[in-house]
């Protein structure tokens, strides 16, 4: 899988970019939404928070009227040694009281907020399934695997963070600060100004930090997703890598990546090995002031050794927030970062269904009709032009023509996948555009020649989980298309268990089972592109026989490269850049002696020197 690196060149959606997403208040107006259902949860949290916060606060105070009411009174001698005993005994009572109701608070806060986060951090992963389950088939090929996983999977638990540690905490370190400014204010205007003092050390030293940090960790995300992108596609393409001899070459190239990715790792280490004892250094500088004036006060009778001792406590309180506010600014620009992306694919486009679908017919008779249908993956690059045909219901079709002629993309507008420009597709006369693709789509059987097994036993897989399909009519099936042999073979036979791909079966094997697979829907519309490429003539034989059958009532569409295989069609048609060339039966065609003919003369001849050859 090629994902591409981000900071190199090459396709560069709006996945890869937005890294520097700061706050966007009309982007954080969407994100909410998936906060709100729980905001009596948040509420709770919330309340919890100040609680917690409130006694916080207050335990310093108690700890410095122990100090002062009691200690001192005695040893001045103003207080009887009995009352200050008692006075103590009460005063620690309650101190313990508070401690322990603190643990209750603190431990219902952090459940409140860590399982409303997980519950926001599942919703957002199902919302963003749901939404990749509808987008259309274009959306994948720009989007590769790897990056749509990291948007479902690691891209929510950021976004919660989002919700839970930065609104939440940067609340509650807000609150603890102006709590903290107030009680020193109140107890002493001239030592807390004397704490302040620090204030423009330490917020020049969190911006300072802060523009590093933004740096580093957009430098560390890019450098992780070029290490996972390598990998990938090093690990997908293990087989490429051993047969062309790479091994050695490729470990100099990991170690080249991985190397950035240390470096950049290592900015980090060496910045935030800086900031944090910087601010711990300010800090105790700041302690030193404090003891310096707050002694000569308490010595000159104007403060107290508890309001000094309460200080010295606050001063801890002070420092901490601040700090931990520097980090969840961090915390939102990056997980601001992770919603813009899970928003743009929110925002994606579906896939059209009208708004009014026409039903359609059960059973449909299976009349396919193309109305001068032009289409381009992109822009006006046409891929189809100007494709007119109709195909009778209950007769077989079959499309030749080189590679890259646009046989695939015929087929994949027949099955809705993609979107076409200009013209019609009709299915029984109703266009394909007023009907709900779901609906059209379960009387339409695909086989491909790239069969995705999904994980799951044989059988599983044939009937596609759908369980109005016995296990006899399976079984039958499998019959059909001359499949069971192998799968009686298999250890366990029609239990034996594939894992997501089915890659340890052969691609004739897993073919077989698309056959089976799209029979057991008996879809009134048959289509198969290069279906029986990969099986081996002797089966081909074999099948062909069966899918003669199966043609007689359904109406078959086939792409097939050796023209053997289709001679039998009612109607061929030769595609050639777009277009369609010629069509008619193999009699008609070879009798006009024009492309047609010349493929056929090209296989035959190819055909024999293969066969003078061995
Ligand atoms: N998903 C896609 N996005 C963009 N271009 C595509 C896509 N699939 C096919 N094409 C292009 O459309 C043309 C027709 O492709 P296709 O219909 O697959 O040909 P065929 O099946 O006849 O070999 C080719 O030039 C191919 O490169
Ligand atoms: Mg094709």
């Amino acid at each position: 899988m090629n994902v591409p690196m981000p900071g190199g060149g090459g396709q560069r959606g709006k996945f890869y970019t937005n890294e520097k997403a700061r706050f966007n208040p009309r982007l954080f107006r969407k994100l909410i939404r998936f906060a709100l259902p729980y905001w009596k949860m948040l509420l709770l949290a919330l309340l919890l928070m100040g609680l917690f916060t409130a006694a916080d606060i207050y335990r310093p105070l108690l700890e410095g009227q122990a100090i002062d009411a009691f200690m001192e009174g005695v040893s001045e001698g103003t207080l009887p040694m009995q009352v200050a005993r008692n006075g103590l005994m009460q005063l620690v009572g309650l101190y313990a009281l508070m401690v322990l109701a603190q643990f209750v608070l603190s431990y219902c806060r952090t459940m409140t907020l860590r399982s409303t986060g997980q519950r926001i951090i599942r919703d957002i992963r199902s919302a963003v399934f749901r939404k990749v389950q509808r987008l259309p088939l274009s959306f994948f090929d720009k989007h590769p695997a790897g990056v749509v996983v990291t948007r479902i999977v690691n891209d929510p638990d950021a976004l919660n963070e989002l919700f839970t540690t930065v609104v939440l905490g940067m609340f509650q370190n807000i609150i603890v600060l102006m709590a903290v400014t107030f009680a020193i204010f109140r107890t002493d205007v001239s030592m807390a100004l004397c704490l302040m003092a620090a204030m423009p050390l330490i917020a020049l030293a969190t911006i300072v930090f802060r523009l590093k940090a933004r740096v580093i960790f957009l430098e560390i995300r890019n450098r992780l997703a070029h290490i996972n992108a390598f990998l990938d596609e090093h690990i997908s393409g293990m087989g490429v890598i051993k047969a062309f001899h790479m091994e050695k070459s490729k470990i100099d190239e990991f170690r080249n990546v991985n190397k950035a990715y240390y470096k950049a790792n290592m900015r980090n280490v060496v910045v935030m090995g800086i900031f944090r004892p910087f601010i711990d250094c300010v800090r105790y500088l700041a302690l030193a002031l404090l003891l310096w004036y707050g002694g000569i006060r308490t010595l000159g009778g104007a403060a107290s050794i508890g309001m000094l001792y309460m200080f010295i406590k606050y001063m801890g309180m002070f420092f901490h927030p601040l700090m931990e506010l520097a980090e969840e600014f961090n915390t939102l620009q990056s997980s601001m970062a992770a919603g813009e992306k899970i928003n743009a694919i929110l925002e994606e486009d579906e896939e059209v269904d009208p708004a009014d679908p026409v039903p359609v017919a059960r059973p449909l008779t299976g009349r396919i009709e193309f109305d001068h249908v032009w289409f381009a993956y992109e822009g006006e690059n046409w891929v189809l032009r100007d494709v007119s045909f109709v195909i009778e219901p209950g007769q077989s079709a079959a499309f030749v023509g080189a590679t890259g002629a646009g046989k695939t993309s015929i087929i994949s507008l027949l099955c809705g996948f993609y979107e076409y420009q200009k013209g019609r597709i009709l299915i029984d006369g109703v266009e394909i555009k007023s009907m709900s693709k779901k609906d059209y789509r379960r009387h339409i059987g695909l086989v491909l020649q790239d069969v995705f097994l999904m994980a799951g036993d044989i059988a599983t897989n044939i009937r596609m989980w759908n369980e109005r399909v016995s296990d006899e009519r399976v079984r039958e099936i499998a019959r059909y298309v001359q499949a069971d042999s192998f799968i009686d073979k298999l250890p366990g036979g029609y239990d034996h268990v594939l894992r997501s791909g089915g890659g340890t079966l052969s691609s004739g094997e897993r073919q077989l089972i698309s056959f089976a697979r799209a029979l057991t829907q008996d879809p009134e519309i048959l289509v198969m592109d290069e279906a029986t490429a990969n099986i081996d003539t002797n089966t081909e034989l074999l099948i062909q026989e069966a899918l003669l059958r199966l043609q007689q009532n359904r109406t078959t569409i086939a792409v097939a490269h050796r023209l053997s295989t289709i001679k039998n069609a009612d109607r061929i048609f030769v595609i050639h850049k777009g277009r369609i060339r010629e069509s008619g039966s193999h009699d008609e065609l070879m009798e006009h002696r024009g492309l047609y003919y010349h493929l056929v003369q090209l296989q035959y001849n190819g055909a024999s020197e293969q066969g003078q050859q061995t």
